[in-house]
């Protein structure tokens, strides 16, 4: 049996880790309501005065926003705390359970925000796994609701463009947000990034200038960390700060397919994609196709079918046919010609190309 003072002991060293269990509980619960709103969100932890009461133009203003995006409000203080869904007319209120001084806590720990006392607020862009796309603590010039309204207005505008390339919808409003996010609040938003594989580059330094911010871009298996203002397209990256010219820059406007890139295993145009956008997503150009010395199978495939006359348009027509094996959609001369219809060639060698394509896809070499 325990003496008194051995029980004493033992409730002792329990407190701590009943304070865990609850405060793991409480992280558990946070994470499975915001998963339960069912879109993107926008989580904006803050003091009470610097939420505040906002202007009720501005609060239409950013509700209409994130009704266009499809996103969610969550605004948690410490007096109120509510969300707001875009399919839902009104702000619903945090679950009391959530929205505690111990729920705070938790939601501190979860998502790295710092506490009320240490920085204003904390705005948070979460995907609707509940996982952090970007972050950001830096006082918004002009006010926290004037810049949350020209930030979501914005991400709206860059969804609109965005849409034109092959990307879930909800994909392209997470990209836009973060994009949108990182000009607004350009010196100090941190897009996030995963912890450094073992053997990654170490992490560069902190931006040379207020205007850039750091980008990891993952290219041909290798990370990178570049220093980037928000509007550097991916194409410009991959040529200007990589060097990585095998990817063709023709009309930089979405319109020849020269810029080709798989992205995610998917392709896309690069000079539609802003850097900032592509993070931590498998890269793959030109250079990366080929196993060392061995060429990719559509690669040998060109060159024996003579699918080309001045290169130019080559690398992009040839990632962009690795995307479209990938697909399987294509399987008639006629559907290869309308899949590939975004890559344009000049010389006219369309003829040899789909030929090029086909005696890949007949071969049945994996590619
Ligand atoms: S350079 Fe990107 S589509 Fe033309
Ligand atoms: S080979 Fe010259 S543009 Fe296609």
């Amino acid at each position: 049996m325990d003496l008194p003072h051995q029980r004493a002991g033992y409730a002792f060293c329990l407190a701590p880790a009943m304070f865990h269990v609850q405060t793991d509980a409480l992280a558990a619960a946070w994470r499975a309501w915001l998963c339960g709103v069912g879109a993107p969100a926008v989580l904006i932890v803050a003091a009470d005065g610097e939420w505040g009461t906002p202007d009720r133009r501005l609060l239409d203003g950013i509700r209409g926003e994130l009704r266009a995006l499809g996103a969610a409000l969550v605004v948690v203080t410490e007096g109120r705390s509510f969300c707001f869904r875009p399919d839902v007319d009104r702000d619903e209120p945090v679950p009391e359970r959530l929205a505690t001084g111990a729920g705070m806590r938790a939601l501190h720990g979860l998502y790295g925000v710092e506490a009320a006392a240490q920085v204003p607020f904390t705005l948070t862009l979460l995907d609707e796994h509940g996982a952090v796309r970007a972050q950001t603590s830096a006082r918004a010039e002009g006010g926290l609701h004037a810049t949350l309204l020209a930030t979501l207005r914005s991400a709206v505008e860059n969804t609109r463009a965005d849409e034109r390339v092959l990307f879930s919808r909800r994909e392209v409003v997470l990209s836009s947000l973060t994009a949108a996010l990182a000009l607004s609040f350009a010196a100090s938003c941190r897009p996030h990034a995963k912890p450094p594989s073992p053997g990654a580059p170490p992490a560069a330094s902190t931006p040379s200038t207020a205007r850039e911010i750091l980008v990891t871009l993952v290219v041909n298996g290798e990370t990178h960390q570049l220093e980037l203002e928000p509007r550097v397209s991916l194409l410009d990256a991959l040529r200007e700060r990589l060097a990585l010219t095998g990817t063709k820059k023709g009309c930089d406007h979405g319109q020849c397919g020269a810029c080709t890139v798989l992205l995610d295993a998917r392709r896309v145009n690069a000079c539609l994609i802003l850097a900032v956008m592509a993070q931590n997503k498998p890269i793959t150009t030109i250079e990366g196709l080929s196993h060392g010395e061995n060429l990719h199978p559509l690669q040998a495939a060109f060159v024996k079918e003579d699918a080309l006359q001045c290169g130019y348009c080559t690398p992009g027509q040839i990632m962009s046919a690795a995307g479209l094996l990938r697909e399987k959609r294509a399987h008639t001369d006629d559907e290869v010609r309308e899949l590939m219809s975004g890559n344009i060639c000049r010389c006219g060698a369309y003829v040899n190309i789909v030929r090029a394509i086909r005696s890949v896809q007949e071969s049945g070499v994996p590619t």
